[in-house]
């Protein structure tokens, strides 16, 4: 194989209780690459459309995520990679985290697969590592893995793929607005008193015992967050709005997506999570404040193949 092109999705991070730890993987929002194998060793950003993001390898989400796969490989082969965005940065929902388990991802195809999708996490930390100046793995590792990913450990680095019940799906709404995760990161606490932390890690546990036994009410219960969103909602417009309208219109929880501005819901079945999604608009309507919508399956594959070239 000599060339693929792959679908590069985008993720929630975060899942309210779980920040730094837990994500999922969405189905229909997510970006498009090409990867292709070069003679002239190395890796080459040669096209980017639909954002603007710097073609040197060193600066790139992608190019310093394929570069630390490459450190740990034997190949002589280079790489050139084209990235088609569709996932705005600075929006929540994983658009740094896409780039980046895209381009490991296509290389180790390329290189006929001598890494695992779970090793490749480590590499695409990297990316994030750039963008965000931390290596966390809530975003990258939904995105390689599918489903919902929960990060047991960093080190040494323990991910869980848990696949999602059938009927649950997300909204996610985008206020127009960018906001870097390293901002949203930078205001927040370092230090948790034990009785926020007693809160928050039963329902880390309680959201991962009703994923594995389809749990919805247990899933909604458990989709709180004591720590971050206090702290982060006030920097999304009308968070507490939206938040209140989707879980009266049926939601079984509602957070912040990433890092922010996107709020997301979780609702069961496909119906409910339309409604859901049309009375987030109306807030934002309501406020005048322009907004992209998404309403997604969970995607339980992670990085999707188009197509390849030989
Ligand atoms: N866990 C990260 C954060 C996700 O909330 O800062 C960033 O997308």
């Amino acid at each position: 194989m000599n060339e693929i092109k792959l679908f590069a999705p985008g993720t929630i991070a975060n899942l309210s209780c779980g920040f730094d730890v837990l994500g999922l993987c969405l189905d229909n929002v997510g970006d498009e690459m090409i990867i292709r194998k070069s003679k002239q060793k190395g890796v080459r950003i040669t096209k980017i459309v639909g954002a603007n993001l710097p073609l040197e390898t060193e600066k790139n989400v992608a190019g310093a995520a394929a570069l630390a796969l490459l450190e740990n490989s034997e190949t002589d082969l280079g790489f050139e990679i084209e990235i088609y965005k569709k996932i705005k940065a600075g929006s929540g929902i994983g658009s740094s985290a896409a780039s980046a388990a895209g381009a490991v991802f296509g290389i180790n195809e390329l290189l006929g697969r001598p890494f695992s999708n779970k090793e490749l996490v480590y590499f695409a930390m990297q990316g994030e590592k750039l963008a965000s100046g931390s290596t966390h793995a809530d975003n990258v590792a939904p995105a390689l893995l599918g489903g919902f990913a929960l990060v047991r450990s960093y080190n040494p680095l323990d991910i869980i793929k848990i696949k999602s019940p059938d009927h649950l799906f997300a909204s996610v709404i985008h206020p127009q607005i960018e906001l870097k995760t390293s901002d949203a990161r930078s205001i927040l606490k370092k230090n948790i008193s034990l009785k926020s932390a007693i809160v928050q890690w039963g329902n880390v546990g309680g959201l991962i015992a009703g994923l594995y036994t389809n749990d919805y009410e247990l899933i909604g219960r458990s989709l709180h967050d004591e720590i971050i969103e206090p702290a982060r909602s006030i920097l999304i417009p009308a968070f507490d709005l939206v938040k209140k309208s989707a879980l009266k219109s049926g939601a079984l929880g509602v957070g912040i997506s990433g890092s922010g501005p996107s709020i997301f819901a979780l609702s069961k079945g496909e119906d409910t999570t339309q409604k859901v999604a049309k009375i987030m608009c109306e807030e934002y309507d309501k406020i005048d404040l322009p907004y992209e919508i998404h309403v997604s399956k969970i995607n339980d594959e992670g990085i999707k193949v188009l197509n390849s070239k030989s």
